[in-house]
């Protein structure tokens, strides 16, 4: 087994890992070529994110899915490069709405610079996405414009919560398909559609893309409240703080309101509470850590990674689907 990417998935085969390795290094030139511009400040706040690292969870799957078609057909790597570009304006944007400070293990844009270059840049990076994705024909455009609308209506549903009267957990699931799933998907619906491979291939990985991306945002949300920020890159905690109730909080309430324990309405009071005061905030995240509310989110997410693994089903055997079944534990157990 080899590691390939930043994402360190594992992978067996030799010429997959040749292949996969070669695009990732191609969809690296490409991210630098494209957040070049002739405002020098711009180039710096842009290349911010991209040189500090991150997984490129988005690319490499872009790069797995092609191995259905021509992996070397000439919009596998620029159709990657979309991805990234609009995942990162996203992250860039996320940043202002979650008031983060820290976001690849640096400071992110708005604590470096402040909320309008952080918000403007993301707009540079959705401008220069926009750019390749020109190239890739209508179809690309389509598909990418429909993502990015889902991807956008997750971000305003989750601010907003869920309506009087909604089930909490089928809004933050309808949320994290929006917000996640649905660009994650668009990585697999590239890769296999600029490869050329079968229309039934495309579906395939674009159903696969949708499910692991939406296992992929469940394990975020476990790792907000479960990891430190030296795994991560970011701050733990800032779910809690910032109000917004992720699966392991959503399934603490759901027990407590199924006739709780006097510890889990505690935790509810706490988390009802004042969570700007860093005490409480440590208190609350403490108290979720070690409830059992976060290994039920944990075994939410593994079920959803196996789903992902199942769709996988009618695919040819051979390395890449291998690997995109490797990729559903990847997911799960990765600890940033
Ligand atoms: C962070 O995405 C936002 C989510 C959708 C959870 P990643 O976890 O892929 O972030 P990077 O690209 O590795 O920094
Ligand atoms: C962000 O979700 C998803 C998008 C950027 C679309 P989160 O707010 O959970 O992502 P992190 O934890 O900040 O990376
Ligand atoms: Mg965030
Ligand atoms: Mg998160």
């Amino acid at each position: 087994m080899t590691v390939v990417g930043p994402f360190g998935l594992s992978v067996r085969d030799h010429a997959l890992e040749t292949d996969v390795q070669a695009g990732l290094a191609a969809v690296e030139e490409g991210l630098i070529e494209a957040t070049k511009s002739g405002v020098p400040f711009i180039t710096e706040a842009a290349q911010h994110l991209v040189r500090a690292g991150g997984k490129r969870f988005r690319p490499l799957l872009v790069m797995l899915a092609a191995q259905f078609g021509d992996p070397h057909a000439p919009g596998v790597v620029p159709s990657a490069v979309v991805v990234e570009l609009t995942h990162l304006a996203t992250l860039y944007h996320d940043d202002v709405m979650d008031e983060a400070d820290v976001r690849r293990g640096v400071p992110s844009a708005n604590a470096r610079w402040d909320n309008s270059v952080a918000v403007l840049t993301g707009d540079f990076l959705f401008a220069r996405a926009s750019h390749i994705l020109a190239d890739l024909g209508p179809e690309a455009v389509r598909v990418q414009a429909e993502a990015f609308e889902r991807l956008v209506t997750g971000q305003i549903l989750e601010t907003a919560g869920p309506r009087e009267g909604d089930d909490p957990i089928a809004h933050y699931l309808d949320v994290i398909a929006g917000k996640t799933g649905s660009l994650i998907a668009v990585a697999g619906r590239f890769g296999a559609m600029m490869s050329g491979a079968d229309e039934n291939v495309v579906d395939v990985l674009t159903q696969y893309g949708e499910r692991i991306g939406t296992a992929f945002q469940l394990a975020d949300d476990v790792l907000d409240i479960a990891s430190d920020s030296h795994e991560s890159g970011k701050t733990p905690g800032t779910d809690l703080r910032e109000g917004i109730e992720t699966l392991p909080v959503l399934r603490l309430r759901a027990r407590a309101a199924d006739g709780g324990s006097p510890e889990d309405l505690a935790l509810c009071a706490l988390l009802d509470g004042d969570l700007s005061d860093d005490a409480r905030h440590a208190e609350a995240l403490a108290g979720l850590r070690a409830h059992p509310a976060l290994e039920e989110a944990r075994r939410d997410t593994i079920r959803c990674a196996d789903e992902a693994r199942n769709v996988l089903a009618p695919l040819p055997d051979c390395a890449a689907k291998e690997a995109l079944s490797y990729l559903c534990d990847s997911v799960v157990h990765r600890a940033g």
